[in-house]
């Protein structure tokens, strides 16, 4: 196992050996998409079957360059497939021969990278197939081995194996292993029969996967005459670990991801993780929780909403009982590291854990290595509360202080809820002029830069008519109003005005559509909305709520559970809006006070 230093530019494994030169891969990539393009026309059908059918030809060339003396045929594939034209197989070959120069563990990433590459793009999205970077799988390894996995003795599974990111390195570290190295090929072979497993609802994956182990093995399979037998399942792992009763000492893996939506008999069955929407990693995480034994781990690539979304909050509350993670990285550069993922991405290990103590780190990914900077460790609240984590080491004493602190937007005597207006149910009362009985649509194109405006430009219906019965839409009193999404390239996660008296005056009232979180005060006001808007504006504020939310969407149970400074420490800021309301002073003055302001409140100095 490879050994790693805080800060240092690690490379990988020795086997992986040979660096991608992204030209002429990118160049048979498109080749092969060009040939795909050219066999759609002719027949729809080839959408689907297309990858399958040019990747087994990849597969097959490729075996007759490992397999040169001819011992074994390539492993039977049943998946239906289609007939390729001359060029096909020609580029096949071609590809064929630039893998088998690369190590086995890049060779089997790059297959995999083509196979999702030729799918059609609503399949993917519907499995979440979006296969693991070697470097991110050997960092979850290494972690793993860290933690105590024992490669020479463990039972491992990877309930949604692709084609094979992680059993292929597993299955590396376990032949490499001294204790096994030393054993007869026979057994050797066994062992791996016996301790690796693979479950995989794409039938095609699930082989490749498959005929990777078989070159991983080639060696051992001539000694004994025989190719190992098949590991890896096709099965839906959601289904199958409610059926299941074998253990496994660790469960690794990148589930999917994305909205599901259960059938009654499996939403009973996982209720206990469910709150809301479910969500498929969700969901591979509790049925790994399920197949792993009492001291066994959990190795997962996931997004990093489980830590604080309100739909995860029973999986938190699950996972805090049953296995509290051990160690988080975040990786915090995407680009060039999963092709086509947005989210935010972490690996987490969750196992035994009494102290409930998470080591994390930030690592920095590129196609030949990782950077790893130590963050800290940090104690994990239990129940169903968001979790609080520092991304950066400089935010370590930021989130001490601030696990501390209790003030909440509660405390400010406000309270968050989505905007009533879910526009697509009420189509024919949106209007783009005013009439009797209509009031103004505040959609989040109404929020700029801590201003309010109703003069945007977007197409959307600026007006709704409204019937008997729909004043629960209706906002008469002056809100905070803070956008429910925002896009990466956003600098501010927190984005924020206040719906302004005047204007509810004029209008006599407004109504708030579903993509602005609406903060209103719930019983005597503490503190006006004006002040409450420049505390959620200021850099501070944005830069703790990242530490609770990686996604760009922004939750009223996130901004519930963020800490706030004390109501006392803030309420100087009330005097400064004042001011410049009589125009004694700027908006940058203004801004500037209240930066100050909040810092000191939050004992940060300023
Ligand atoms: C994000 S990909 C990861 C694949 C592979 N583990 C890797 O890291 O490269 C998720 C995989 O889960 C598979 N999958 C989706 N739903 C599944 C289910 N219900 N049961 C088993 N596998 C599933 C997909 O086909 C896809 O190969």
């Amino acid at each position: 196992m490879t050994t790693k230093k805080d800060g240092d530019l690690m490379p990988l494994r020795n086997e992986i050996s040979h660096v991608i030169t992204k030209p002429s891969w990118d160049t048979y990539k498109s080749q092969a998409l060009n040939n795909k393009r050219k066999h759609v026309e002719t027949n729809k059908e080839y959408e689907m079957l297309f990858s399958p059918s040019f990747c087994f030809l990849v597969l097959k060339a490729l075996w007759r360059i490992i397999d040169s003396k001819k011992q074994f045929e390539l492993r039977s594939c049943k998946y239906k497939r289609m007939q390729l034209d001359l060029e096909s197989n020609k580029l096949a070959k071609e590809i064929a021969g630039f893998l088998s120069t690369l190590s086995i563990i890049e060779c089997s990433y790059y297959i995999g990278v083509l196979y999702t590459y030729l799918l059609p793009q609503k399949y993917k999205a519907e499995y979440g197939i979006y296969y693991t970077p070697p470097v991110i799988a050997e960092r979850l390894l290494d972690l793993l081995g860290s933690e105590g996995v024992n490669w020479s003795k463990d039972s491992i599974l990877d309930p949604a194996c692709g084609g094979g990111a992680f059993l292929v390195p597993v299955a590396n570290r376990i032949l490499g292993d001294h204790r096994i190295k030393c054993i007869p090929a026979e057994e050797r072979i066994r062992h791996l029969e016996n301790h690796l497993s693979g479950i995989e609802i794409d039938e095609f994956a699930g082989w490749l996967t498959q005929v990777m182990l078989d070159v991983v093995t080639y060696q051992d399979a001539c000694l004994i005459g025989r190719k190992m037998k098949n590991v890896v399942r096709h099965d839906d792992t959601i289904k199958y670990a409610l059926k299941q009763n074998k253990s496994y000492q660790l469960i690794v893996g990148n589930p999917p991801y994305g909205r599901v939506t259960l059938n009654e008999e499996l939403r009973e069955a996982y209720s206990r993780s469910l709150y809301g929407h479910a969500n498929m990693y969700g969901l591979f995480i509790d049925a790994a929780l399920r197949m792993k034994s009492a001291e066994g781990f959990i190795g997962f690539v996931t997004p990093t909403s489980f830590m604080g979304g309100q739909y995860f909050s029973n999986l938190r509350n699950l996972l805090m009982q049953e296995a509290p993670p051990l160690d988080i990285d975040f990786i915090t550069e995407r680009s060039g590291v999963f092709d086509e993922v947005l989210q935010e991405t972490c690996l987490t290990v969750f196992g035994p854990n009494d102290s409930k103590e998470t080591s994390i780190h930030n690592i920095k990914t590129d196609t030949v290595g990782y950077r790893v900077n130590r963050v800290g460790t940090f104690q994990i609240n239990e129940g169903t509360s968001p979790w609080f984590l520092p991304r950066d080491s400089s935010e370590t004493k930021l989130i001490k202080k601030l696990n501390k602190m209790k003030t909440t937007l509660k405390d400010y005597g406000y309270k968050v809820s989505t905007g009533p207006l879910v526009w697509n149910r009420h189509k024919e009362q949106l209007d783009n002029v005013p009439q009797v009985g209509s009031f103004p649509i505040i959609w989040s194109h109404s929020i700029i830069n801590g201003n309010f405006t109703f003069d945007y430009k977007n197409k959307k219906p600026k007006f709704i008519n409204i019937q008997d019965e729909q004043d629960f839409l209706v906002c008469k009193q002056p809100v905070v109003l803070l956008q429910r999404t925002t896009s990466k390239e956003q600098q501010r996660r927190l984005i924020s005005t206040v719906l302004p008296q005047d204007f509810l005056s004029e209008w006599d009232g407004a109504v708030i559509e579903n993509h602005v979180n609406m903060i209103h005060s719930v019983d005597k006001q503490l503190l006006s909305p004006e002040a409450l808007s420049l505390i959620l504006s200021t850099t501070i504020v944005d830069r703790i709520f990242r530490c609770i939310s990686g996604s760009v969407a922004v939750s009223a149970s996130e901004l519930h559970a963020l800490p706030l400074p004390p109501l006392k420490k803030v309420l100087s800021i009330e005097d400064f809006i004042q001011q410049h309301n009589s125009n004694q002073i700027s908006d940058e003055d203004l801004s500037r006070c209240v930066e100050q302001i909040v810092l000191k409140a939050y004992n940060l100095g300023g």
